[in-house]
């Protein structure tokens, strides 16, 4: 039977196409759309501002709870670009959050469960309409009541691949050793740490998309909501 205002969660490791594949389902589908790493990005980005990250700094995760819970964190859609705006504390963001530097940071500020209760909130108030909502942990711990769950994967060379091709693309250096080495990095900390580890939740679709393109993978997501009642 149809489902109104479905959430569908797609979780995995960075590089994998999450954000793109969430992008389009939005889009098809008339849906907000929850990236949650840019929450995080944020909070890694203003605690390395503030010098938290440099390293030993006593009470760490409760100066970094402390510092997400004052954010005032909303998503914003402008008409104008069609892009969604991140606004903070009435602001729109404008520091470049999409780079290796600050994932780095937001991994290490995502191990801490303060953190992450604190931006628990404002991911579920969300998914109230219905969302589309990517990440590590929004299949098993944000929205465990989920309409459709994907973990969308991808081996750490071809994840290193396509990022290299997208630097290349852009005009930007490209180091191939040094690129899959952060990925390495961050994957092994994303899914060891014990808060919300990155996993597939049990009723979630895993797809490997190593091999396979964007309209491929879109076309095994889009087949998988529909049995799950989610009406295109
Ligand atoms: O998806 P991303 O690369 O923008 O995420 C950046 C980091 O934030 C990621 O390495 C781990 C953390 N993160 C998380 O712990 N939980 C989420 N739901 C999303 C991101």
């Amino acid at each position: 039977s149809a489902v109104f205002n479905p959430i569908i969660t797609i979780d995995g490791p960075s590089g994998a196409g999450k954000g793109t594949v969430a992008y389009r389902l939005a889009q098809a589908l008339g849906l907000n759309l929850l990236d949650s790493g840019a929450l995080y990005r944020i909070v890694g980005l203003l605690a390395h501002e503030a010098g938290l990250l440099d390293g030993q700094v006593a009470d760490l995760e409760e100066k970094l709870g402390a510092l997400t819970e004052k954010l005032d964190l909303a998503f914003r859609v402008n008409d104008d670009t069609k892009t969604v705006e991140i606004v903070i504390d009435g602001q729109v963001l404008t520091k470049d959050i999409r780079n290796e530097t600050v994932g780095g940071y937001a991994s290490q500020v995502a191990v801490f469960p303060k953190v992450r209760a604190a931006l628990l909130k404002v991911q579920q108030d969300m998914g109230k309409k219905g969302v589309v909502a990517d990440g590590r942990d929004m299949g098993t711990v944000i929205f465990p009541n989920a309409t459709a769950k994907i973990f969308l994967t991808a081996s750490a060379k071809a994840r290193a691949d396509r990022r290299v091709a997208q630097l290349q693309m852009m005009g930007k250096p490209a180091d191939y050793e040094a690129i899959l080495a952060e990925i390495q990095a961050r994957d092994e900390r994303d899914q060891n740490r014990a808060a919300a580890p990155s996993k597939p939740a049990e009723d979630a679709l895993v797809i490997d998309s190593s091999a396979l393109n964007a309209d491929e993978v879109y076309a095994k997501v889009v087949e998988f909501c529909a049995q799950k009642g989610v009406q295109f």
